[in-house]
């Protein structure tokens, strides 16, 4: 348990965040796989604390929904006019019933970049000055629209000036309020009773507090964070495609860090929850989603996407898009492969080109080189099917199961309709309709007997090009002989 371990932390997610123009909530829209309110309660967790609450108002139960699909733990509070933030913390309060005892960190839903490495250095210089309130700020290159820090002659923090109610001269500031804070719980408790709502907003301003405090006589500190783009609050599209780059960059230099290869990190894009092994390699236009894992000497994409996919040891995915699948240790797959869920490729494996597979188990060494559809099936080791065969899996109402056996060698061109058994070692005839279980070892051939009807051409074609061709080659073959 970490020594700075704070009783509540509060996420403030009321808002409807109109600027997005969406009806999604603002909160629960994504990046790198996870809702901008996921990530601020994911960096929040790390401080373990006590109390995790959300503060919802807008669009309350599919975010409530959301939190509780995928934040066992956090709790709600209800926000049904969202006044401002004091007031939206105050609802958190309420909630929590007693007034938390120890430290309350405030943050913003909307500020999916900020780490739980800077919440809790926050809440470290919070305990060690032993302050009141403790504000993170930020230098920015540009302050519009965000509260100002106003400091006194000796430096002091004395103010936080929201941008609507700013002077000329406190616009200049760009020191900027991030809307992270630790405050003393009951200090806090009772400063917000004493918020007003005379500002160009109408509302209950959290950032209130931090003056009355400091008149109050308590200790009011800031602390400064080393890079302001951890801060950056999404209120737009632009600004998530932003917090979508900025977030992506950070995770694709972990994973360099850590010894993968990305060959052009500009065109790669992965989700938080992705991870690697060292020496795996990430050719360009790649994008890894959701729980894929890409194991040591991998090599994977150009041009690939892979969710949900676990590549084995030195296996080989090039321009492929797959879904729930799992590649096995030296498998190949593609070019132009698409692996659908339940996709098992065994050690050495092949899913070749313009190669498609679902539900699919295919044993070691097992190939499936060209042009075929492999659906419901289980083939075992060693096997080769022929190019442009499919896996007929689905008669109109259910889908089948079709079981080859191991080191077959199937004709190009067949159709195994399902459910159908190939015996192991058996072979089939190129063009094959396999409708009948094949035994093992034995050949099956499914195809209809070749008739040629001699001078047919000559006939029926008389002089056409290709009975000049035909007159030719005859003459050509009477004259060897
Ligand atoms: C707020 C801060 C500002 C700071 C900026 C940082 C205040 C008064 N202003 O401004 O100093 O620089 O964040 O990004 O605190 N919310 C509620 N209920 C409400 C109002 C807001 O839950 O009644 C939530 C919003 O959903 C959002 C967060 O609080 O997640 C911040 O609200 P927003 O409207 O974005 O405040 P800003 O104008 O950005
Ligand atoms: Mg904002």
């Amino acid at each position: 348990m970490s020594a700075n371990r704070p009783a509540a932390v509060v996420v403030l997610a009321a808002g409807e965040g109109t600027r997005m123009k969406s009806k999604t909530p603002k909160v629960l829209h994504e990046i790198a796989g996870r809702s901008l309110v996921g990530h601020v309660v994911s960096a929040a967790r790390e401080l373990e604390p006590e109390h995790l609450v959300v503060v919802v108002g807008h669009a309350r139960e599919q975010v409530k929904g959301h939190l509780e699909a995928h934040y066992t733990g956090t709790r709600t509070a209800v926000q049904e006019e969202q006044n401002g933030t004091g007031h939206a913390v105050r609802m958190a309060l309420e909630e929590l019933g007693k007034t938390p005892d120890g430290t309350v960190v405030v943050v913003c839903g909307d500020t999916p970049l900020l780490s739980g490495e800077t919440l809790k250095a926050l809440a470290g210089t919070h305990a060690a000055d032993g302050n009141a309130v403790t504000v993170l700020t930020a230098e920015v290159p540009d302050s519009t629209g965000y509260g100002r820090i106003v400091r006194d002659a000796a430096g002091a923090v004395t103010a936080i000036v929201e941008h609507k109610d700013a002077s000329a001269e406190q616009l200049a500031i760009r020191e900027i309020n991030s809307g992270v804070f630790a405050f003393d719980g009951k200090l806090l408790a009772e400063a917000l009773g004493q918020v007003r709502t005379d500002n160009s907003q109408g509302e209950e301003y959290l950032t209130d507090v931090l003056s009355i405090l400091r008149e109050a006589g308590h200790r009011v500190g800031a602390s400064v964070a080393g890079d302001h783009r951890e801060i950056l609050g999404i209120n737009n599209r632009v600004q998530l495609a932003e917090a979508r780059a900025l977030l992506n960059q950070r995770l694709l230099e972990r994973a360099m860090m850590g010894g993968v290869t990305v060959v052009d990190p500009a065109s790669v894009f992965i989700d938080v929850t992705v991870t690697f092994e060292a020496d795996a390699v990430v050719l360009p236009g790649t994008q890894l989603l959701g729980a894929t894992h890409i194991a040591e000497d991998a090599v994977v994409g150009p041009n690939s996407r892979l969710k949900d996919t676990r590549v084995g040891k030195g296996a080989r995915v090039d321009n492929t898009v797959s879904d729930t699948a799992v590649v096995g240790e030296g498998a190949s797959v593609g070019p132009y492969a698409y692996l659908r869920p339940g996709t098992n490729l065994g050690a050495k494996a092949k899913a070749g080109t313009y190669v498609e597979m679902k539900n699919a188990t295919i044993g070691e060494g097992t190939k499936v080189p060209h042009l075929s559809y492999v659906g419901d099936a289980t083939i075992g080791e060693y096997t080769n099917i022929g190019a442009a065969s499919v896996f007929v899996n689905y008669d109109g109402e259910a889908k089948h199961h079709t079981t080859v056996g191991s080191h077959c060698k199937t004709g190009s061109d067949n159709m195994f309709v399902a459910p159908v058994t190939i015996g192991d070692g058996a072979y089939t005839a190129a063009g094959s309709v396999i409708t009948k279980d094949v035994p093992a070892g034995a050949l099956a051939v499914a195809r209809g007997q070749q008739r040629n009807i001699e001078g047919w051409v000559a006939r029926k074609r008389p002089g056409s090009a290709a009975a000049q061709a035909a007159q030719v080659a005859s003459e050509d073959s009477a004259s060897e002989s």
